[in-house]
């Protein structure tokens, strides 16, 4: 695949594109957290997967608070993944082998170690470094209580107190206070960050915090919550908070797109925007913004066939009427892994593998996390090891376990992640002795495993892609079971995709020449079992 400004069909609208959250994917420099050298070292592995991109996440300068989405320097990479001129080698190895690169960029808050909090701090109330943030005086006679009753996201209040009096806002942790998208700076900055990446050649970028960076007029409390966050009003949901999804997000995203359509390629962007309803996401996919959103409603909902029919139904009524491409994904380094979420063990794999393959069959992009491929549940993290600041604030279950380094080989860790053996390298987590089941090496002589089974149907997506039609009708084959067809363009043969949600097992033989298979088909029978999946040429 080359990069051509030509290209009829954006590479991007059928890409898959596999996530690496860079320190926990391979350790080059044997410090137990990955680094960039790692990724480089690795990206053969990643060609005969069959992905066609890569997302990196954060590695820029970062005190690593919520490690690296608090940057301090948005322009250079952090030590602790190498260098800039690491960066360009993995950019460089990446493309010859065909794969795009999509970077990580931070537009809510910066690092509190970023020199313009830095300075802010220093400079005091009223000075205007502290207008580039959202500092305010607190509440109560001697202004000891926070501005309002914003609530972060990791748990505790959104407001921390600095030395001389003042309030600063943070939606997430501490370390990473939100900008004021209002001052002009701001905006400028962003757009030169974002030629500084796109000039060193990176394909996209996915923007986090999307729906984020602009705050109600006047900084309203929170309805429905009281003085100190806690619940009053159960009926008001988190997308009707005054910091989520306000009009001014779009204008900022149609200015990046007209810095992004000024660079040769199909540059893309693709926002993080938890919104309440796909219509809502649908607004930041309008023609003049971003390119992409992520379609975070499958990945929360039960693997039922009415939930997964109503994933699908509200997305192309979302997406459709705007002109864009879909998007899907099962998992990422934020939620519970696929296997565990869908009920572990057996069950949760098997559920997990179909429903990869039914997201492969689905006109648009899709989304892979590092270790789904392999089929990697979550790892219970020891209370000790814990380090996400969602857990260390209080504010939920904690991110650690979905964040566990790969397993690539042997049968101790490491496990390949680190150079080193057994012992001689402590992984920023650890990791379980049960790893050994589930490392690249393993899984790759297993001709049954999980990892050969997404390849071999990666494969057959990249073959078929081309001649199948961006549309898709359901078929109608009972309560428990999601079925549709994908018709062939320019004479190749249609796909069907059926998945069994049902507890009995589901006649196929209607259906044509079965090509991949998320597990056998019933012996004897020919028939789809429960939690599986199917493709079918016809
Ligand atoms: C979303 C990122 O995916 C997550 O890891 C991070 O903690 C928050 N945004 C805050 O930047």
């Amino acid at each position: 695949m080359t990069q051509s400004s030509e290209s009829v069909v954006p590479w991007w609208r059928n890409a898959v594109c596999y996530e690496i959250y860079v320190r926990s994917f391979a350790d080059a420099d044997g410090d137990g957290v990955g680094d960039l050298l790692g990724v480089t070292s690795r990206l053969d592995y990643l060609e005969q997967l069959n992905v066609d991109a890569l997302w990196l996440t954060p590695f820029y300068r970062s005190p690593q608070a919520d490690h690296g989405y608090d940057v301090a320097d948005y322009r250079d990479v952090d030590p602790l993944f190498g260098t800039l001129a690491d960066f360009d080698e993995m950019l460089a190895g990446a493309h010859e082998r065909g794969l795009k690169v999509i970077v990580d960029l931070v537009p809510n808050h910066t690092a509190s170690a970023h020199p313009w909090f830095q300075e802010a701090l220093r400079a005091g109330r009223g000075s205007s470094a502290r207008e580039r943030y959202l500092f305010r005086d607190g509440r109560g006679p001697d202004g000891s209580l926070p501005p309002n009753n914003w609530q972060s996201v990791f748990g505790g209040p959104a407001w921390t107190r600095v030395e001389d009096g003042q309030w600063y806002l943070h939606l997430f942790d501490a370390g990473q206070p939100d900008l004021n998208w209002d001052h002009p700076e701001v905006g400028e900055e962003f757009e030169s960050v974002l030629r500084f990446w796109l000039d060193r050649g990176v394909d996209g970028f996915r923007v986090d915090v999307a729906h984020g960076l602009f705050k109600a007029s006047g900084m309203p409390d929170v309805e429905g919550l009281g003085p100190a966050g806690e619940t009053l009003d159960a009926t008001m949901t988190e997308w009707d908070r005054p910091y989520w999804n306000q009009p001014g997000v779009h204008e900022v995203y149609r200015g990046w797109r007209t810095v992004l359509d000024s660079y040769p390629g199909d540059r893309m962007m693709i926002g993080e925007a938890w919104v309440g309803s796909a219509e809502a996401m649908a607004h930041y996919v309008r023609p003049d913004e971003m390119h992409q959103v992520f379609n975070f409603h499958w990945l929360s909902t039960p693997f039922s066939a009415p939930a997964l029919r109503r994933v699908l139904d509200e997305t192309y009524a979302a997406v459709g009427p705007v002109g864009a491409s879909p998007t899907w994904v099962l998992s990422n380094h934020d939620v519970v892994r696929t296997v565990t979420h869908y009920g572990g063990g057996d069950l949760g794999l098997s559920r997990a593998k179909a429903a990869m393959l039914t997201m492969l069959a689905l006109p648009g992009s899709a989304y892979v996390y590092q270790g789904e491929e392999l089929g990697l549940p979550q790892v219970d993290v020891a209370p000790e090891d814990r380090q996400d600041p969602t857990w260390l604030r209080g504010g939920g279950v904690g991110r650690d376990g979905c964040r566990v380094p790969m397993p690539w080989s042997g049968s101790e860790p490491p496990f390949g992640f680190s150079p080193g053996g057994p012992g001689e390298v402590r992984t920023w987590i650890p990791q379980p002795d049960w790893f050994r089941d589930y490392t690249v090496e393993h899984e790759t002589r297993d001709p049954y495993s999980t990892l050969n089974f997404l390849t071999f149907a990666l494969q057959q997506r990249r073959e078929l892609v081309g001649g199948l039609s961006t549309t898709f009708e359901m078929l109608e084959r009972g309560d428990d079971v999601v079925a549709f067809r994908r018709d062939g363009v320019d004479g190749a043969r249609g796909l069907v995709c059926v998945v069994n949600c049902g507890t009995g097992d589901h006649p196929v033989d209607d259906l044509g020449t079965p090509v991949v298979l998320s597990a056998a088909l019933a012996e004897g029978t020919g028939q789809l079992l429960p939690d599986s999946a199917a493709w079918f040429l016809s």
